[in-house]
C-alpha cells in the first residue's frame, strides 16, 4: 500500500514503464505500490529512476539510466529537445519514431472509449503528412534578451535558435525576431518574467502580437483540411432542408464547410467577438452569427432557443468541452445528428457518455494527429439520435 513504507526524494529504483500519461510522461510503479510519473521514457522500457518528489498518492521521478531501451527510440531532430532543465518541453515525444507515437495515441483513444464500450467505433488514427514544419502558429516567450519556449519541468525560459515543427514561414519569422534581440520594448514589466510574442502566417516579424493572443486558428493546415473533408463528407448525405447549430465556431473554419452544403439556415456561435465579427463580414450563405459565452447557462439557453429548429449540431469546443449542456437533451430538442470535434479526450468521453445516456448512438470516432511529437490527440465523433420506436 502506497505511503505505509514511505519513499524519499533521491531514492533510486528500477521499474518497467507500464503506461503513458495523458501529458506523455511514462508511468512506473515503485515496489511499495506508489505510481510515479517519469518524462523521457517509453512503453515497456526497463529504467532506473530517481525520486524527485511525492504528492499524495503519486510521485515524480527522473530517468537516470535505461536498462532496456524501446526499439522505437530514435535521435531527436531538434537540438533543444530533452527533459532536463534548460531543454524545451514542447515536443516531449521527439525521441520516438512516428509510427510508435501514432500507435500510442490510437491505444489511448481505444482505452478511453472502452470504458463506454465504444472501442469498436474507433477508426485508425489519421497521421499528419508533415511531421516537421507543420505549425502555422506559435507563441514565444521573451525577456528582451532571449526568445524561446518554457521548459517542461520548470517555469524557465529556454532560449531557442531554431524550431523544427514551425512552418517555413514561421521559421523565417523566428530568425527575424532573434535578429531584433536585445530589445528594450520586450522587457517584462511587473512580476511576469517574460512577455509573449504570438506569430502566425498573417503576421511578420515587424507586426507580431505582443502580450496578446492572436485569434484562434487550427495549427496544422494539412490536418485541418482532413477535418474539413471529414465533416463535408458526413454532411453531404444529410437532408439539406433543415437548420444547423454550430457551437464554438471561431472565425468560421467549419462554418464555411457547413455553408457550402446549402443547409437552409446555420446558427453559428462563439464567445470571441473579433472572430464572430470576421465571420459575419464573410457573408457566408445561410449563416447567422451570434456572440455568446456558451459556458454561461443563461447565454447558452438563449442560443438553444434561437436555434430550436436545428436538427444538426456541429461543435468544436476548447478543452473544457460542452461544459454547460442546458436543455440540449430536452424532449423538445430536434437534434438528430451531432458532429463533435474535440481536442480533449477526458471531456470528450464525459460528453459522449451524456449523449449516449440520452438516446444518442455513436456511429464513428475518428482520431487525428494535429501535433506530431506531442501526446495531444484530436477526435472527430459522429452521433445520431435513436429513433423513438
Ligand atoms: C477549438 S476552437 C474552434 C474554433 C473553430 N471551430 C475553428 O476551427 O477555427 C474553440 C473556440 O471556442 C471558443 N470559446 C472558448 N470559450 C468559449 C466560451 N466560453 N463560449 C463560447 N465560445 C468559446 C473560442 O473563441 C474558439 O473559437
Amino acid at each position: 500500500m502506497a505511503g505505509k513504507e514511505s519513499e524519499k526524494a533521491g531514492e533510486i529504483f528500477e521499474a518497467i514503464v507500464k503506461d503513458l500519461a495523458s501529458d506523455g510522461r511514462g508511468i512506473v510503479k515503485h515496489p511499495h505500490g506508489r505510481t510515479y510519473f517519469v518524462p523521457g521514457v517509453w512503453l515497456n522500457e526497463k529504467v532506473v529512476v530517481k525520486i524527485k518528489g511525492i504528492k499524495g498518492k503519486t510521485g515524480f521521478a527522473e530517468c537516470t539510466e535505461i536498462l532496456l531501451a524501446s526499439p522505437s527510440r530514435i535521435n531527436a531532430k531538434c537540438q533543444h529537445h530533452g527533459v532536463s532543465l534548460g531543454k524545451c518541453g514542447a515536443c516531449p515525444w521527439q525521441f520516438i519514431d512516428y509510427t510508435a507515437q501514432l500507435d500510442a495515441k490510437q491505444k489511448r483513444v481505444e482505452k478511453v472509449f472502452s470504458r463506454l464500450n465504444l472501442q469498436d467505433k474507433v477508426k485508425t488514427i489519421a497521421g499528419s503528412s508533415n511531421i516537421f514544419s507543420y505549425r502555422n502558429r506559435a507563441q514565444f516567450k521573451t525577456d528582451g534578451i532571449h526568445i524561446g519556449y518554457v521548459s517542461s519541468q520548470s517555469n524557465t525560459l529556454v532560449p531557442i535558435q531554431h524550431c523544427e515543427v514551425l512552418s517555413d514561414y514561421n521559421k523565417h519569422t523566428l530568425q527575424e525576431l532573434i535578429e531584433q534581440l536585445p530589445n528594450k520594448n520586450w522587457q517584462p514589466r511587473g512580476k511576469q518574467p517574460w512577455i509573449t510574442l504570438d506569430i502566425d502566417h498573417d503576421v511578420s516579424a515587424q507586426n507580431i502580437s505582443v502580450n496578446k493572443r492572436l485569434p484562434f486558428k487550427q495549427a496544422n493546415d494539412g490536418q485541418n483540411q482532413y477535418m474539413r473533408n471529414w465533416l463535408a463528407n458526413k454532411l453531404s448525405v444529410l437532408d439539406k432542408g433543415c437548420h444547423v447549430l454550430e457551437l464554438f465556431c471561431g472565425s468560421g473554419n467549419f462554418t464555411e464547410v457547413i455553408s457550402e452544403q446549402n443547409f437552409e439556415c446555420i446558427y453559428a456561435a462563439d464567445a470571441a467577438g473579433q472572430a464572430i465579427e470576421s465571420l459575419f463580414l464573410r457573408e457566408l450563405r445561410g449563416v447567422r452569427t451570434m456572440t455568446a459565452d456558451l459556458f454561461k447557462e443563461s447565454e447558452f439557453a438563449k442560443i438553444l432557443n434561437k436555434a430550436k429548429q436545428s436538427e444538426v449540431l456541429v461543435l468544436d469546443p476548447p478543452r473544457d468541452g460542452l461544459k454547460v449542456k442546458g436543455d440540449i437533451f430536452a424532449k423538445k430538442s430536434k437534434l438528430k445528428h451531432i458532429f463533435y470535434i474535440s481536442c480533449d479526450l477526458a471531456t470528450l468521453s464525459r460528453d459522449i457518455e451524456a449523449f449516449v445516456s440520452h438516446r444518442y448512438k455513436v456511429l464513428e470516432i475518428q482520431p487525428l494527429d494535429q501535433f506530431p511529437h506531442t501526446p495531444h490527440i484530436e477526435c472527430l465523433v459522429h452521433l445520431r439520435k435513436k429513433d423513438n420506436h
